[in-house]
């Protein structure tokens, strides 16, 4: 930074700090203006208002060092003794926005459960285990505009739960919301009176005395794939088989709860390849597709299946919207950042929408939804995930059962997971308003 240094030049002649100033100053605008005309740019949405520029503070003009200050940390957090006025209402399913609103910090929050305490954490999750330094993500709470979400509460859940099966299908990221149920409610229960069974794609988790069970089934895609497992590490040989989803299917029948969620294994890349009708060419006559067509008639194949077996007398169905990914910091205005390593805020910005979430798939399913015959709630978890890039696994976790050596740690870059979540963390919210609405 020796170029800030006002006694450099030809000769020791000075430059004129005032000028220094307002050369630094235009150049900052410029660049915080080109990387908003970029994000501009690559995000199909209307939802960006010239709001979203970033407030340009007025440059110093005394003041100035070599470095820029560490940002006084400002949060918005409210003394716990302090009587506030609240015209937000009760929480209502129906009236309640969930996906307009802001993170709170709160340093008295405490997560009902840690990776030490809760058994059923996949290592993967354990961020605190494997050495997260930082804790502050743990305590932000997110708060809707018009309502509040009631806290989390495991004897509310689990006598919600009482003789019923409540069961995730889906991706790895819906595996970290099982989970994270598991984990709110698991505490309460005595040993003994629960039980954890693994197969290969089924997880059950019982509480006896509630003749209760928590459950997982794994499917990535909802719909058949040749790559559900094993995994096929090839992009391009992975095919998804559109209109199959019976096979597995007769696992879920009977739920009273279902929850399903599928967006992230669409999002490879590379065109996706669909199958359907008969097999009888078998992979021959997969069809490489647009990602938002194939996806489109996966979700119609499951939409069909809901539509024709499940009671609604019986079952409440829920789809939760994409988890959005965070592997782009120019997003954010960083375009020199390692992805969401090192990330320990979440975003101010209401508007934000990063590049990890791709709007044409949201409406994909707004579309199938809606010409649904079965009620099914939407949980957006989308906007209020969008904001948490300080939520993710990043470089405490582990990829094939092995935790990341210090050497994969120091190239983010390459090694930060921005796709997972810590456990307790984000998932944890998102349970915190599905039990608002089961
Ligand atoms: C902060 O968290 C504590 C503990 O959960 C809670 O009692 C308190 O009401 C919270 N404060 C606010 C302002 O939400
Ligand atoms: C336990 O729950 C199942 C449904 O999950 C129900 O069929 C069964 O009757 C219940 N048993 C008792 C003893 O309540
Ligand atoms: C659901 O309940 C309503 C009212 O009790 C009844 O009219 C309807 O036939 C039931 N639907 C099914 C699929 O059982
Ligand atoms: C991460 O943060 C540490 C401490 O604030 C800093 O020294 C390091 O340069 C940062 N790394 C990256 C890649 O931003
Ligand atoms: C979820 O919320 C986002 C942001 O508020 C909105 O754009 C999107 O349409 C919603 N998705 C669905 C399926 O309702």
């Amino acid at each position: 930074m020796s170029f800030l240094n006002p006694n450099r030049g030809a000769g020791g002649t000075k430059i004129p700090l005032s000028i220094i100033v307002l050369v630094l100053c235009g150049f900052m605008f410029f660049i915080l203006l080109y990387t908003e005309r970029i994000s501009l740019m690559s995000s199909s949405s209307s939802s960006y208002s010239p709001s979203a520029l970033p407030k340009l503070k007025s440059c110093p003009r005394k003041d100035i060092s070599s470095k820029p200050k560490p940002k006084e940390k400002v949060r918005e957090e409210i003394p716990a003794n302090m009587e506030v006025v609240d015209d937000r209402f009760d929480f209502d399913p129906e009236e309640c926005n969930v996906a307009a609103g802001k993170w709170v910090y709160n340093s008295s929050v405490k997560p009902l459960y840690t990776d030490e305490s809760c058994p059923y954490v996949d290592r993967q999750f354990a961020c605190m285990k494997n050495e997260r330094p930082d804790t502050d993500y743990l305590r932000w709470e997110w708060q809707p505009d018009d309502c509040t979400i009631p806290r989390f509460s495991a004897k509310l859940a689990m006598n919600k739960l009482r003789g019923k099966r409540l069961l995730f299908v889906g991706d790895s990221l819906q595996r970290s919301q099982w989970e994270s149920f598991v984990c709110l409610v698991e505490s309460i229960i005595p040993e003994g009176e629960k039980s954890m069974e693994r197969s290969q794609k089924y997880f059950v988790f019982k509480a006896k005395e509630y003749n209760a069970s928590i459950e997982f089934y794994w499917a990535p895609y909802i719909v058949e794939s040749n790559t559900d497992l094993p995994v096929i590490l090839d992009l391009k040989k992975r095919i998804v088989k559109v209109d199959s989803v019976e096979d597995r299917a007769k696992f879920w029948e009977g739920a009273d709860f279902l929850v399903f969620n599928t967006y992230v294994w669409w999002m490879s890349g590379v065109r996706m390849k669909a199958l359907w009708g008969s097999f009888e060419n078998g992979e021959k006559g997969a069809e490489a597709l647009d990602t938002h067509v194939a996806y489109r008639l996966g979700l119609k194949t499951w939409a069909n299946w809901v539509d024709s077996t499940v009671d609604p007398n019986k079952t409440k169905v829920f789809f939760t919207t994409m988890s959005p990914t965070h592997s782009r910091s120019a997003d954010w205005g960083k375009p020199d950042g390692a992805k969401c390593f090192n990330e320990t805020e979440p975003i101010k910005d209401r508007n934000f929408w990063g590049t990890g979430s791709n709007k044409e798939m949201m409406k994909v399913v707004s579309s199938i939804v809606k010409h649904m015959t079965t009620h099914v709630t939407v949980i957006n978890i989308t906007q209020l995930s969008e904001y948490r890039i300080d939520a993710h696994t990043s470089v405490y976790t582990e990829t094939g059962g092995k935790l990341l050596t210090a050497e994969e740690r120091a190239d983010p870059m390459r090694h930060a997971d921005c796709i997972h979540w810590c456990l307790p963390g984000l998932p944890d919210t998102w349970n915190r308003i599905l039990l608002a609405h089961l």
